[in-house]
């Protein structure tokens, strides 16, 4: 069997006395994937940041690839998290004065070992090649379409090579076509990669695409 790459375990987390996780359990193994749906306010993001390090749980435990997080330095964190995890959300939070390229391989700085730049440029292009974007890597995100900004923060999310890749609502600003095709493009990215991939969605056509799907109810996870 695959080593375990996410690991909750009895994971609890509140707002002051709102309980938001309310023992959570979840395994999830190298190139999985699952969406998650529930209502809004009933944690999703909430469990989404957990697993990508930009919270803690307030009790329980969570392993990343075999690292427990408990007692971990921000430091440490910020370092596992810009080498293993990818992050994709609602909009795209791309730097405007940056160009493409430079928004894609921004993340590449915060690597701790410092990468060959021109092999991080070389891989940009080749992915923004990948998700249609050949030659616009000049541009700067106001010059592309919403559709399009959304497949450079895909790209952006790909390049350090994570081997997580989280979506937060991820085509919640596109419409319908451009929906399916992002959604399309993290499936085949999932497939062709290996990148195991968790999307927070409130597209049911997206769930179901994505296939294996939980929702969250009164803390809990149910499988659908
Ligand atoms: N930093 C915070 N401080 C206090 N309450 C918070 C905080 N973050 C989230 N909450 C509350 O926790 C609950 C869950 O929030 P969360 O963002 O996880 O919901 P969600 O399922 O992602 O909702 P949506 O579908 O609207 O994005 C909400 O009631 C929210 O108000
Ligand atoms: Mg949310």
């Amino acid at each position: 069997m695959d080593k375990q790459l996410v690991e909750l375990n009895s994971v609890s987390k509140r707002y002051g006395d709102r309980v938001i996780l309310d023992g959570v359990d979840l395994t999830l193994h190298p190139g999985d994937r699952l969406a998650i749906v529930g209502p809004s306010g009933s944690g999703k993001s909430t469990l989404l940041n957990v697993i990508g390090l930009l919270d803690q749980p307030d009790a329980g435990t969570y392993t990343i690839d075999g690292t427990p997080t408990e007692g971990m330095s921000e430091n440490a964190k910020a370092a596992l998290r810009s080498k293993a995890i990818g992050f994709i959300f609602q909009l795209h939070h791309l730097l405007p004065q940056l160009s493409v390229l430079e928004n894609v391989t921004f993340p590449a700085h915060a690597l701790a070992v410092k990468p060959n730049w021109s092999d991080i440029e070389a891989r940009g292009r080749d992915l923004l090649d990948k998700v249609g974007l050949k030659d616009q890597e000049s541009k700067f995100p106001a010059q592309l379409s919403g559709g399009e900004r959304q497949r450079v923060a895909v790209v952006r999310a790909l390049i350090n090579q994570p081997k997580l890749l989280l979506a937060d609502e991820p085509t919640g600003a596109l419409d319908r076509a451009n929906a399916d095709s992002l959604t399309d493009l993290l499936l085949e990215l999932n497939e062709s990669e290996g990148i195991a991939l968790v999307v927070v969605t409130h597209d049911a056509a997206i769930a179901k695409a994505v296939g294996s799907v939980v929702e969250i109810q009164n803390g809990k996870l149910e499988s659908l």
